[in-house]
């Protein structure tokens, strides 16, 4: 079995192992290896068409790769697709809130497709509503709902089934800094209580360095331009700021350009 290179010991939930994938003519992934061991909270990031997304696709079993090893939580996800039903959950950009579906309706969703009982949907559902700070709004439909309300239900309902792996792809890039902020605040205290393994897809470096374990840059055609742990930056400002220039150059990015451009989102 391959060990995680960062938590040596756990056997990882997410391997790639020198994955292609082209579409027609265009390499996007190019023999890009990476894990991501369990509980770990890891960014993946890269400028836009770097390839994320569809290293997303190729995680969820949506995509095969033309050649090289994906491996889910043990299982092949394009193969043994079905094998990965419940363990995995996905949040988008968008919310994708059904809206004639009230807050807890759509926060149970994953449940009652799961088969669970509609009582024992409801009561987790609330649960998983109340831990995201949304307690009161569940009767609420969606367009009674702020984005970050909205995006906070999706949340819930990606966690409602209790999944051994959490996908996040740009889901907190649609909101004010504010809401996004503390969204991912509260997104990452309940990720790492439950010790739940995410990876996140984002093109903004602020979102991975408040988040993540660690970061991987994606560079264009889809391979690993940087690999970096966070831990030890999340304690030292100097740290932060060299950690911060470091992934920008890997981005392309001058770090003040880069801020410029996210306060400006
Ligand atoms: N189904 C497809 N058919 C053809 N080309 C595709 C397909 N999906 C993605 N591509 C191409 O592969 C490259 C990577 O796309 P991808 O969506 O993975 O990028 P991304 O990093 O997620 O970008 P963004 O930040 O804009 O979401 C792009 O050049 C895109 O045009
Ligand atoms: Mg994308």
């Amino acid at each position: 079995m391959t060990v995680s290179a960062h938590n040596p010991g756990l056997p990882p939930i997410i391997e790639l192992n020198s994955v292609i994938k082209e579409f027609g003519s265009y390499r996007a992934v190019d023999k890009l290896s990476f894990t991501v061991a369990k509980g770990e909270i890891v960014a993946l990031l890269g400028r836009t068409g770097a390839g994320k997304t569809t290293v997303l696709n190729l995680i969820m079993g949506t995509l095969a790769p033309d050649s090289g090893r994906v491996m889910v939580a043990g299982f092949d996800p394009f193969r043994q697709f079905s094998a990965l039903k419940g363990k995995l959950a996905v949040s988008f950009q968008t919310d994708r809130l059904l809206p004639w579906r009230t807050a807890v309706e759509n926060a149970e969703l994953g449940l009652l497709i799961q088969g669970k009982p509609k009582d024992q949907a409801r009561t987790i559902a609330s649960g998983w509503l109340a831990r995201v700070n949304l307690a009161g709004a569940e009767n609420k439909y969606t367009h009674e709902l702020s984005g970050g309300m909205r995006q906070r239900v999706s949340l819930a309902r990606a966690l409602a089934v209790d999944p051994e792996l959490v996908l996040l792809d740009e889901s907190f890039s649609q909101l004010d800094h504010v809401t996004s902020h503390e969204l991912r605040q509260d997104f990452c205290a309940v990720a790492r209580e439950y010790g739940k393994t995410c990876l996140l897809v984002t093109h903004r470096l602020d979102d991975a360095i408040e988040m993540a374990d660690r970061v991987i840059v994606l560079g264009p055609g889809g391979h690993v331009k940087l690999e970096l742990s966070l831990r030890e930056a999340a304690t030292d400002e100097t740290v932060v700021g060299r950690t911060r220039s470091q992934i920008a150059a890997a981005l392309g990015e001058d770090t003040g350009k880069q801020q410029q451009n996210e306060r400006e989102e």
